[in-house]
């Protein structure tokens, strides 16, 4: 087990009504980059991510497509949601599908405590219902409908007209938790993050928490309510629970001490779910509520949330077919400020490729390693590191690691690029060739070519959570032993330093021939 403290983060559980798109692999990749990173610094990292299978928005989509939703949502996880973990390089401890024993049964559990201790209770239910979102709407959150849906109330989010539903349901008596919610914003201040989430959930739960409609009776997709077979969980109250359900809650308390609590990176769309009614359920049932939940924000195309239903997506392997993942990671995480929302566009993907990727990191690569071994056989001089260069890679080490503490992934790729901007700046006014002509500078010579050496060595274990694929090949090629994954991450200026060159084969980051042939 590793020394560290534990570090437990998780991803949205996904729909299974359709495909992903980059959306989902954003959050996915954003989840990733901050597991590896821990992981690398030697803390017990654990990274879960999953399926959420249950609800009616599922079930529909299997009666329209004449199937029931177990082979409905069977065949879309092995053949397009486990998939998406190898497309963009998802290197996940667990993967929980809701419709899992192991789940099934430890919702019961709870369900049953909370029931027992006086948390639920049955009523009436009468509102306006949004099947894309899975959740009774306020007014507040709906709008008059346009076009062929002039006439009806449609969600904001989703377009689409509401459904008035009635229902005899359980409730969960949420409104009991506000001022103990409104408590835990108020003390622990980076406990909803970015700021601008943060403030939205306070607004909201200031308004006044209403109690929670938590079973079904009118369909029968679900888990089972354990004291009443004739309703099941509402979908979100199921959903939520993955992430305890998945660490052993209710069958193994040893792992569940070890991992819980954990971190959850979610779509800003869906804080409100993480950030009050989940922390209110594990208040309920004297459970530790999340270290954090980080609400990022949407990818755009043409302004709009980019969305299947919306006709909008689009699928991941249209980017790394032509880019890889490593670029498709790279340009997500430092082109979007993560917390806030960001436009895709493949120019600008293609351009930051170009100039970012190929230009600026591989080539350096490259021609280090080249010029080590024309003019030095392989072997990396034995001189010492030219002290801004080293006092540069000291100081993005810190920076880039700190910055990860506070989900400012970008940043922490900023950070690290200056070091990549002044080892080219560096080996252009150095002039290594210029050096190796003139056998009087021999030693400057091995002092340049040593300092870019261990400069791109340092790079290459900053840099192996954002860019795994890459980093693993650099790293034997600068003489780095081991694996570059295993390299202490807050300590990446500390390498040796000494060992071997060897070639690389072909560029990190290859040219692309044409910008149409990814689109
Ligand atoms: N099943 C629920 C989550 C349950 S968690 C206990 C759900 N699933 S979802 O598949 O609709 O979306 C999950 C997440 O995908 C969103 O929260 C968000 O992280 C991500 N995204 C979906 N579309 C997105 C964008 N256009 N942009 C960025 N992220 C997006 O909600």
């Amino acid at each position: 087990m590793p020394a560290g403290d534990s570090f437990y983060i998780t991803t949205p559980i996904f729909y299974v009504n359709d495909v992903p798109h980059i959306g989902h692999a954003y959050t996915e990749v954003a989840a990733d980059v901050l597991a590896r990173f821990h992981r690398q610094r030697g803390d017990d990292t654990w990274l879960l991510t999953g399926t959420d299978e249950h609800g009616q928005k599922i079930l529909r989509t299997a009666v329209a497509n004449d199937t029931t939703p177990q082979a409905w949502a069977d065949q879309l996880v092995e053949s397009a949601w486990k998939p998406l973990l190898e497309t963009i390089d998802i290197r996940n401890d667990d993967f929980i599908r809701t419709t899992e024993a192991r789940h099934e049964k430890a919702v019961a559990t709870f369900l049953q405590r909370l029931y027992d201790d006086g948390h639920i209770y049955s009523g009436e239910y009468e509102g306006y219902y949004c099947v894309g979102c899975e959740e009774y709407k306020q007014l507040d959150d709906l709008q008059p409908g346009e076009g062929e849906f002039l006439g009806a109330l449609v969600c904001k989010i989703h377009g689409r007209p509401v459904e008035i539903l009635k229902e005899k349901n359980y409730f969960f008596r949420m409104s009991a938790f506000e001022d103990r919610l409104l408590d835990l914003y108020e003390t622990r201040p980076d406990f909803v993050q970015p700021a601008s989430v943060r403030n939205e959930i306070i607004q909201f739960v200031k308004q006044g928490l209403a109690d929670l409609s938590i079973s079904r009776s009118s369909f029968d997709w679900g888990i089972k309510v354990p004291w009443d077979e004739s309703h099941v969980v509402y979908v979100w109250f199921d959903a939520l629970l993955n992430y305890i359900t998945a660490v052993g809650y209710g069958a193994d308390d040893e792992q569940l001490e070890r991992r819980w609590p954990a971190v959850h990176i979610v779509g800003k769309d869906i804080a409100r779910f993480h950030a009050v009614i989940w922390p209110a359920m594990l208040m309920a049932a004297d459970l530790e509520v999340p270290k954090a939940v980080f609400g990022h924000g949407w990818l755009l195309v043409g302004g709009e949330k980019m969305s299947k239903s919306k006709l909008t997506g689009i699928a991941p392997a249209q980017i790394t077919d032509t880019f890889g993942s490593d670029a498709f990671r790279y340009y997500f995480l430092s082109a979007i400020t993560f917390g806030q929302d960001g436009s895709f566009s493949w120019e600008d993907l293609s351009a930051r490729y170009q100039a970012e990727l190929a230009n600026g990191f591989g080539n350096l690569a490259s021609r280090v390693i080249a010029m080590v071994i024309k003019y030095f056989d392989g072997a990396v001089p034995d001189a010492a590191v030219d002290a801004p260069i080293a006092e540069l890679e000291r100081s993005v080490t810190v920076a880039a690691n700190e910055a990860i503490d506070r989900f400012a992934v970008g940043e922490s790729i900023a950070e690290t690029w200056k070091l990549v901007d002044a080892l080219n700046l560096y080996i252009t006014e150095q002039e290594p060739w210029a050096l190796a002509k003139d056998p009087a500078q021999r030693d400057r010579l091995k002092a340049v070519l040593a300092t870019a050496v261990h400069g791109l060595g340092t790079l290459a274990i900053l840099l192996s959570p954002v860019l795994p694929q890459a980093t693993a090949r650099l790293w034997p090629a600068v003489g780095g032993e081991g694996e570059v994954d295993a390299q202490p991450i807050h300590e990446a200026y500390s390498w040796s330093g000494h060992g071997t060159v060897t070639a690389l084969e072909s560029s990190l980051f290859p040219r692309i021939e044409t910008v149409e042939d990814a689109g």
